[in-house]
């Protein structure tokens, strides 16, 4: 590997986020040796921490790893803290002399990496002081990483894309999400654009319905104070979900390039047909995980988890029935949900397609139509690969179809040697390839979509359904599919 030189600026050092992915997807990165001597990561936080304690708290989130003690701690050593007030512009002339100095001793020709890993109320403070204080280099690259939420509605987003746009250009900034650093959601567009199988049947004249299942187990965790500001339509739906609808749905891109992707999604989702308020009613589910009674055990539901409101109104799930107006799409449902606390932890695909029109081997001549669908399912985690449904014959005398699956999963070696998502994103940050970032306009989109959802829910006082822990939400989500003929394929 060419050996990349940078200077990583993490503003949220000892949080959580910088924890469990940023410092173990940098050691991915230096132990395979994309990074070797020419970085230097400064981690900053309001706390006051020493370089020792930070080198702990470092070396902790590397826990994980087999690899020897030298090697980390010649990592660690590339580490250094600042405490820091994001909002006084003293300290970032402290941290413009420590980057200086760095630059030099790592030889790091200047390029810097802003990353955003904290609270996104500083996010525009963060960017405009970088601007003022002149951080910024003019020799080598300055390419700001920002995490979501990216505002929580098209206005407030809108706000901090122009603060982040007085210091940055569009092009220097990676908006983050961490879906599209994924295996399997990078391999749509290879199943796609590498198949004329596939490409020739992917358009309305052969697909039915699409369906996106993002599951969790889990439920808010201690994450209640921010999930109770965000709910799952913010936290999943505006971002993770379009973003997968994005790679499914986008027309061929001139080239696989961030310019041609970013267009083509952008296209898309200013494709995506509005929905009155009567259509959102109809068209989109939430709801809200109820106790529930397992194997003999209470759990606790969402309104009894800690720091979360006892009369909290906020979805838990969201399923939905998304509609393309263009000519490859006219007609085709996309269907999506995600929710916490569901049967399993796991993301799913299903490329459902039409039905042949006549079942010519029904031994009931007046029903020829009852063959099943063929289905192409992409297993995006835990399990990874693809499997396509077809109709084969019963063994045997007689003539009776069954479903047969074509089936491919990636083994344990495989999924050990793919790269995870942020240690993925981050390379292709370094690049300066921003193919799976999100551009403004496709988030400014996305945001319009969201927000005529949210003010229909926020006006509409009906207290929410609720769904029992381990099951694949409520029963209004079965009953979304129901009305064109249609049912969940993922069905745990
Ligand atoms: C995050 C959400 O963006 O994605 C979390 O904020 C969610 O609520 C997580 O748990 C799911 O990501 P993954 O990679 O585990 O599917």
């Amino acid at each position: 590997h060419t050996d990349l030189a940078a200077l990583f600026i993490i503003f949220g050092g000892s949080g959580d986020l910088a924890q469990r992915k940023l410092y173990p997807a940098l050691f991915n990165l230096y132990r395979k040796g994309y990074l070797k001597e020419h970085f230097a990561v400064i981690g900053t936080a309001r706390r006051p921490w020493t370089d020792d304690h930070y080198h702990e708290i470092v070396m902790t989130a590397l826990d994980n790893f087999d690899e020897d003690q030298a090697t980390k701690e010649a990592f660690v050593g590339h580490f250094y803290y600042q405490s820091h007030d994001v909002t006084d512009a003293k300290h970032y002339e402290t941290l413009k002399a420590l980057a200086s100095q760095l630059d030099e001793q790592y030889e790091l020709h200047q390029n810097r990496i802003y990353y955003m890993a904290m609270s996104p109320r500083f996010f525009g403070t963060i960017a405009s002081h970088l601007g003022s204080e002149a951080l910024l280099t003019a020799d080598g690259f300055n390419r700001l990483i920002i995490e979501k939420p990216f505002g929580r509605d098209y206005e407030s987003a809108k706000a901090l894309n122009q603060e982040l746009t007085q210091t940055f250009d569009e092009d220097q900034i990676y908006r983050i999400d961490h879906y599209l650093g994924k295996e399997m959601i990078q391999n749509i567009v290879a199943l796609r654009f590498g198949n004329g199988l596939l490409s020739g049947v992917w358009n309305n004249q052969f697909i039915d319905n699409v369906q996106i299942t993002l599951a969790e187990s889990v439920g808010v965790e201690e994450r209640a104070g921010y999930y109770e500001t965000s709910g799952a339509l913010r936290d999943m739906f505006q971002n993770h979900i379009m973003q997968v609808i994005g790679m499914l749905a986008m027309e061929v891109p001139v080239n696989f390039t961030a310019e041609d992707v970013q267009r083509e999604k952008t296209r898309l989702f200013r494709s995506i047909q509005p929905y009155s308020p009567a259509e959102i009613k109809q068209n989109f589910v939430r709801a809200q995980y109820a106790e529930t009674s397992v194997d003999g055990e209470n759990k606790p539901g969402y309104q009894q988890e800690t720091n979360v409101a006892p009369d909290s109104q906020t979805e838990t799930f969201v399923a939905g029935k998304v509609m393309i107006d263009n000519e490859r799409w006219c007609g085709v449902p996309f269907y999506v949900r995600t929710g916490k606390r569901l049967a399993r932890k796991e993301t799913q695909i299903n490329i459902v397609f039409k039905k042949t029109g006549v079942n010519i081997f029904a031994d009931d001549k007046s029903d020829r139509s009852a063959m099943a669908p063929d289905v192409l399912t992409i297993y995006v985690e835990p399990e990874q690969g693809f499997s396509l449904t077809i109709n084969g014959k019963e063994v045997g005398q007689g003539f009776a179809l069954k479903p047969d699956q074509l089936a491919y999963q990636y083994d344990e070696q495989m999924l050990a040697d793919s790269p995870e998502a942020y240690e993925r994103l981050i390379l292709e940050a370094l690049n300066g390839d921003g193919t799976n970032f999100t551009h403004w306009h496709e988030l400014a989109a996305s945001w319009q979509f969201v927000d005529a959802i949210r003010e229909v829910w926020d006006a509409d006082q009906t207290p929410l359904p609720g769904y029992s822990i381990g099951s694949m939400g409520p029963k209004e989500a079965t009953d979304l599919l129901a009305t064109t003929g249609a049912e969940w394929i993922f069905d745990p």
